[in-house]
This record gives structure tokens, sequence and C-alpha cells, in this order.
């Protein structure tokens, strides 16, 4: 096999994720669009970003908000048709940005023609597509929960048969044990490919390998599909990305995706993002996060994958909280604190993801009742948990508020205009009235806003060979709220120092005799101590290299 596909081209780059329907609104009818989008290449170019993940934007009835997909092959008309796409395709190209699409193919929308077609009975050609089983004890085959539901599995009085769903019941999963599902995967990858992306972000892909009858989300199976789909499609050009989200991957496993230049370029690991719920719960169990546990979580991903494999950086994604609410302080240090978190995660190895919004510390919304909810899976949890006894009604608004999937879906917060610059009518989700202080106009006129922070940072990971391959040393690990460790590289050090607290710490670090180059402060620092005795103030953060 000949691989054309070169493994280094982007590893200094910085990707910007755009879920499109909150991104900015270009014909006024309350929701995103592919228009929307180019009409903020420049933004993006300025921002120093060279590579967009871009959440669904195929056809879809948006049960799931476009991770429903009912035709691979086109646009959904709500943001746009595919000749936009291919102006955007070719537009962000001309600024150096490549694009990666998100593909879904655990599952499909039930409304999917195969779905449609498998439906109507067991002689069904497109039967196989999709997961069947008969009835076990006149119920379901497993006791499985989907993400979304309390079963796995919904009846279908047709056939009198169950089928499988990992998510909602209107997303049916693929039967990737039937050899056809890969051959039309690869078809919808490469129709794509050829249209100029740069590759895909695949969504829970982990599943492909799912063992439904033993109630297992995963096993090595996903690997020998990765392999295949890799071979018939990414392989063959040049410039392609691939990350896998793998909500269940060990550093062991992605090493596996990532290491051999087989499968994948990266996966998107999770388990820093358990650390604020109680352990083997879900995310809804909510637990105040022990920063010492944090800290080892990425240790073990810095270190695990260093040389081994490749790491991919994120706090914050269209199915997580705001980081800034979620780790930092949404109040009095918002600026500081979003700024520290950046800090922390960008010096790190690996490919970092920025979510929309997150460059000017957009925050949570605070959601006061259930009919400001869009989001399927907290409409899902409010119901079933809302006359739980263990549960009741603030606890489960307590847990919608932290942790709801829309708290990163409200609109982008473009100006302090009408509908935060985001569209000129009523967009489809709350606004956070917040958008009058927290907008992008508001970040671009002052030189010392979270934006220009990031745009900083994403340059240095551009020009400094440390970041790209120093190794990873955590320091005072067990210190409960410095966040501090070291990159080396040749005979360069990069340090990270991050206070994670509200208060002023002390923090001592001995660096007598070398030459410190300071490169981030959130507080305008000029120097470092000279008895190397920081007194950082709350949400202080900073980076130098010493040589
Ligand atoms: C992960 C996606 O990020 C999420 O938004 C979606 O609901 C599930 N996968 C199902 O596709």
């Amino acid at each position: 096999m000949t691989i054309h596909k070169n493994f280094e081209w982007f590893k200094h780059k910085t990707v910007y994720q755009i879920w499109p329907r909150s991104f900015c609104d270009s014909n006024g009818d309350g929701i995103g669009d592919l228009q929307g989008i180019i009409s903020k290449l420049p933004y993006l170019e300025q921002l120093g970003i060279e590579v967009i993940w871009l959440s669904p934007v195929y056809k879809s009835p948006m049960d799931d908000m476009g991770y429903d997909i009912a035709d691979y092959f086109n646009i959904d008309p709500l943001f746009g048709s595919n000749a936009d796409m291919d102006e955007l395709i070719i537009a962000a190209k001309a600024r150096n940005i490549s694009i990666v699409m998100d593909l879904v193919v655990n599952h499909t929308s039930d409304k999917h023609p195969w779905f449609i077609e498998a439906k109507k009975g067991r002689d069904n050609p497109y039967r196989d597509y999709y997961i069947w089983h008969d009835p076990v004890n006149g119920g379901a085959p497993t006791t499985q929960r989907s993400f979304f539901l309390p079963s796995a599995w919904s009846f279908d009085s047709t056939s009198d048969q169950y089928y499988y769903h990992a998510f909602s019941n209107r997303q049916p999963d693929l039967n990737w044990v039937n050899p056809q599902i890969l051959e039309e995967v690869c078809k919808i990858m490469n129709f794509w490919l050829a249209k100029g992306i740069a590759g895909f972000r695949m969504d829970v892909i982990e599943l492909i390998g799912k063992i439904p009858l033993e109630s297992k989300f995963t096993s090595p199976r996903a690997h020998e599909l990765l392999k295949l789909i890799f071979k018939h499609t990414l392989a063959n050009y040049e410039q392609t990305i691939s990350v896998g989200e793998t909500g269940g991957a060990t550093v062991e496993d992605a090493i596996l995706y990532s290491g051999n230049h087989d499968e994948l370029d990266m996966v998107f690991g999770f388990e820093h993002m358990a650390q604020d719920e109680e352990l083997g719960k879900s995310k809804w169990h909510l637990k105040l996060l022990n920063l010492p546990d944090f800290k080892r979580v990425f240790k073990k991903w810095q270190n695990g994958l260093y040389q081994k494999g490749w790491n991919s950086l994120f706090l914050g994604n269209h199915d997580q909280p705001r980081p800034v609410s979620r780790w930092g302080c949404d109040g009095k240090y918002r600026i500081q604190s979003a700024k520290m978190l950046a800090n922390t995660l960008h010096f790190m190895q690996g490919t970092p993801y920025i979510y929309q919004g997150e460059e000017i510390g957009m925050t949570n919304y605070q959601f006061g009742s259930v009919d400001e909810f869009r989001d399927i899976e907290m409409i899902n949890f409010y119901q079933e948990y809302i006359n739980d006894a263990a549960w009741g009604k603030d606890r489960v608004m307590q847990s919608i508020n932290a942790k709801g999937r829309d708290n990163a879906r409200t609109p982008v917060q473009w100006t302090d205009g009408n509908y935060a610059g985001f569209s000129t009518a009523k967009p489809w989700i709350v606004l956070n009235p917040n958008y009058k202080q927290i907008n992008v106009a508001n970040d671009l006129n002052n030189p010392d806003s979270i934006w220009y922070f990031y745009q900083h940072l994403i340059k240095l990971r551009k020009e400094l060979a440390v970041i790209l391959h120093g190794d990873f040393k955590l320091l005072d690990e067990d210190n409960l709220h410095i966040f501090a460790y070291v990159r080396s590289y040749q005979e360069q050090q990069l340090y990270v120092i991050s206070n994670f607290s509200i208060q002023t710490e002390y923090y001592t670090l001995g660096f007598k005799g070398k030459r410190a180059c300071l490169l981030t402060s959130n507080y305008q620092r000029e120097s470092l101590p000279i008895n190397g005795v920081f007194e950082l103030q709350p949400f202080e953060t900073m980076a130098f290299l010493l040589d």
C-alpha cells in the first residue's frame, strides 16, 4: 500500500471548532449557516487558526442537532447548499485554513433511507445495515442503557424485533459487522475529501467495534475497522488530519489509535473531563474538582503519549459546559481565569482545539426552566430525573446549569448590538444576556483581552520547537492550588505556572544562573522574582523560557 499522507504537516497548528448552528447567521433565520462562517474567515485567520473542525452540516432532522444524519452527501438547507460548502472549502484554503468535517457513522438518523428501508421487514436488503434482535423473555435483548435513554434497544412493531441505538431511538446504530457499511462510509469520506476537505473528526468512533449482545461499547475490532478506513481514504491524500472521539480510551488505546500512523492522527481523551463527576456515575453527578487528580490525568496523557502517539488538547466543545465557568471563575476573575486555563493547556504537547466563543471567555448560561432547553440530552435527563426522589428539581437544575450541553450552544457573541451580532432575527436558542459586556468586538478593541492572549498562544506554538517536541514534567504534583509543569527540549526549558485558586498563593522555584524570558502573563508581570518566590495573584498564570 502506498501512503501519500504526511504525518507532520498539522502539528504546529491550532484547530477551531465551529458548531454552525450558533456561530453566525447570514440569512436572518436565527440559525447560523455556512455563509455566516465564510464571512468570519478573516476573523479566524487573524486569530491564527489554520484548521476548522466543522460540526455536522449534513441533511438531518436535527433531533441531535445534526449528529443524526439523513443524507451524507448533501448539506442541510438550514445551513446552505453544497455550493456554499464548496465555496467555504475554497475560501478557507485561500487563507491557509483547512476544513475538517464531522463524520458521524456509528449511527444514522432514523430518517436515513437505509433505515427507512431496513424497517420495512426482515427480508429487506438494507435490514442488515442495522442491528436487530428478537425479544428476550418478552423484553429488550440486554439491559444496557443508551447515552440518552434508559434502554439502548427500541421495539419495532412491524417486524417484532428490537433495534439497537447507543444514543436516542432516532439514531439507530449501523451494523459494522456488515462489510457493506465500511464500503458505504469510505464512499462518503472520499466524496468530501475529493472536494478538498482535510479530514474528519470521527464521532464516537470507538463504538464501531461494539458488541451489543455483550453490552460492550467497544472491542479490538474498532482498530481493525479504522485501519481499513484509513487505507481506503485518508492514506491517499497528502495533507489529511483525523481525530477520533473516544470517550472510553485509555492512554494505551490512544497509542494504538494514533501511534502507528495507520488509524488516526489523534483521539480525544475524556479522562480530564470526568474529574468533576462522581466516579463511575454519570456526568450529572457533580463532584468538586480536586486539582491534583486533574493534574495527574494530564501528566498521564502527556507522558504516556510522548513519542508514542499524539495528544489532542481541549477544555471545551459543543458537548461540554464553558471552561471558564467550570474550572475558572466566571465572575470577578473571568478574564484572568480564562487566560489561565488557556495558558495551562496550550503549552502542552498535542493539537489544541478552541471551541467557538472560548477565545473571548464566553460563560455558561443559567437556565431557568425546561422551555429554554434545546438539547435532547438535557431534555431527556430532566424528564427522567425530575420526579426521582433522590434528585428533585433543584438538584436537576443545578446539574443542568453546571454540565448541560446547551451551555456551549448559545450564540457566539460578536457585538453588543441586536442579538449580539449573531443574527438579525431572534436566535433559535437563548442568548446569554452578558453579551453586552462579553463580545468579540470588545475583545478586539482591547489589546489586553482574552482574544489577544489566545492569538499570542497560537503564534507561539508555530514558533517554539519546545512546545512541539519537549518532554513534560509535572511539578509539585500534590499542590492543591498550583498547576506547574516544565517542558524540556535540547537546551531549552519552558515553565508554566498557574494558580487555579481565587487566593494569592506562593510558589518557589529555583532557577539561579539561568536566563529567563517571559512568554506570557495574565497580570502584566514583566519579570520573574529574583529569589524564585512567586507571589501568584488569584488565577495568575505565566509561561517562561529558561536557557
Ligand atoms: C458525540 C457528539 O459530540 C454529540 O454531540 C452527539 O450527541 C453524540 N456523539 C452522538 O452522535
